[in-house]
């Protein structure tokens, strides 16, 4: 049976959404794969840029700060860490758009963004939800644009391996752990969808997945 719609917030259950910033920052060190992932999106001054799953804000801050002329939004389905990113946006006295929105119904127009990204949010979606959000930030992209994906991956050594095979299990991550997310992205009509690099964090390996909208799409 396809699950659909099911919902996942930041640490699995509610009542541990306030640890959720201390866990990425001790027990990931988000900050190294963010910082990554925000020099491999490549903002330039003037795009319009979207964090899709945005949670409590921490690399749509760090974007902005990056690149202080672009236009950064950042969209969750959970307005209990939406108000955590905006209390952190305003301590770092960023301007940012913070909007409630759900991955798979984006409440955008098409080809609003030139860059979409989404830092562990992917691997909270059941399969058919992975691909229909997919579809929906390909619609929301304008033709060239880019979405960089940081997630979960498959396995890249030994210490890896045993990783995935006890966190295949954790949410919807078996399609990570599985290698099935560069698929789905092409069954979701991205042409170009690669695997760019890869990093070790204690809570396995994380990809950095990138495609990129055709120019011209016949018919739209
Ligand atoms: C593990 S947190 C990652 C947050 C942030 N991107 C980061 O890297 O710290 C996953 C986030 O995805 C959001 N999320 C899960 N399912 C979603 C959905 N269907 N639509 C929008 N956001 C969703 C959760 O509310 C949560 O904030």
């Amino acid at each position: 049976m396809v699950k659909e719609n099911k919902y996942i917030p930041a640490l699995s259950f509610r009542w541990l959404t306030p640890l959720y910033d201390p866990l990425l920052k001790w027990g990931m060190r988000e900050e190294n794969f963010k910082r990554r992932l925000i020099e491999r999106a490549g903002v330039q001054p003037g795009q319009h840029v979207l964090d899709l799953g945005c949670g409590t804000g921490t690399l749509t801050v760090m974007l902005k700060q990056s690149a202080p002329e672009a236009h950064i939004t950042g969209v969750d389905g959970d307005e209990e860490v939406l108000a955590i990113a905006k209390t952190k946006a305003e301590q770092a006295r960023v301007d940012i758009k913070w909007d409630y929105g759900l991955a798979y119904n984006l409440p955008y127009p098409d080809r609003s963004f030139d860059v979409v990204v989404s830092s562990l949010v992917i691997h909270h979606l059941t399969s058919a939800d992975k691909v229909r959000a997919f579809q929906e930030v390909r619609r929301v992209l304008r033709p060239a644009g880019g979405f960089y994906i940081l997630d979960f991956g498959r396995p890249f050594s030994l210490l890896t391996k045993i990783q995935g095979a006890v966190m295949k299990n954790l949410e919807e991550a078996a399609d990570n752990f599985g290698g099935r997310i560069l698929p789905m992205l092409k069954e979701a009509g991205f042409d170009s969808a690669s695997e760019a690099e890869h990093m070790y964090t204690l809570f396995g390996p994380v990809w950095f997945y990138e495609s990129i909208k055709a120019k011209k799409i016949e018919g739209e």
